[in-house]
């Protein structure tokens, strides 16, 4: 593999588990917030994102290249209403894909289409991941003030399964 696809693919493991930690900290706000669906939505997202960084790893594993495992990085942000985390969830999704897009890019430029195979799970996956955050904003916009239709929708959230 060329090293500057490695190195790419070295990034996109510190992004997944960049994400996944986001996601835990939305867990965290969202369950002392008292939501625990949603709380249980981020937290499912966390293990997704872990899930994204190891494949990756063992991608360049099986490649016989070298994995970096990168250190945890503290995320800070302020926000006031549920509605605010799962934009911010959407946004950084925008950032993924938009680095996925550029590692497609690259690995079509070197014919490495080992990698782009690898990668076309990531850009099916990214499409998923947008569209779940759109309908979960859409809802959450429809709640407007009231906090029944927002405990409505958390309940929604709490059926999230495991294994998805
Ligand atoms: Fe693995 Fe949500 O990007």
């Amino acid at each position: 593999m060329k090293e500057e696809i490695i190195s790419a693919l070295n990034e996109q493991i510190r992004f997944e588990f960049d994400s996944a930690f986001l996601y835990l900290s939305f867990s965290v706000d969202l369950r002392q917030y008292g939501l625990r669906g949603a709380g249980h939505w981020m937290r499912l997202q966390y293990h997704e994102e872990c899930a994204h960084a190891l494949k990756i790893a063992d991608y360049l594993e099986s490649m016989g290249a070298g994995v970096i495992i990168p250190q945890v990085k503290r995320h800070s942000y302020s926000w006031k209403k549920p509605l605010d985390l799962f934009e911010m969830s959407l946004s950084h999704e925008h950032k993924v894909s938009s680095a996925i897009n550029d590692l497609m890019s690259m690995v079509h430029e070197y014919q490495d289409y080992a990698s782009q195979e690898m990668l076309f799970y990531f850009v099916r996956e990214q499409i998923e991941e947008e569209r779940s955050l759109v309908d979960i904003i859409a809802r959450l916009n429809l709640c407007g003030d009231s906090g029944e239709a927002l405990l409505h929708v958390d309940a929604d959230l709490l059926k999230r399964p495991v294994e998805d």
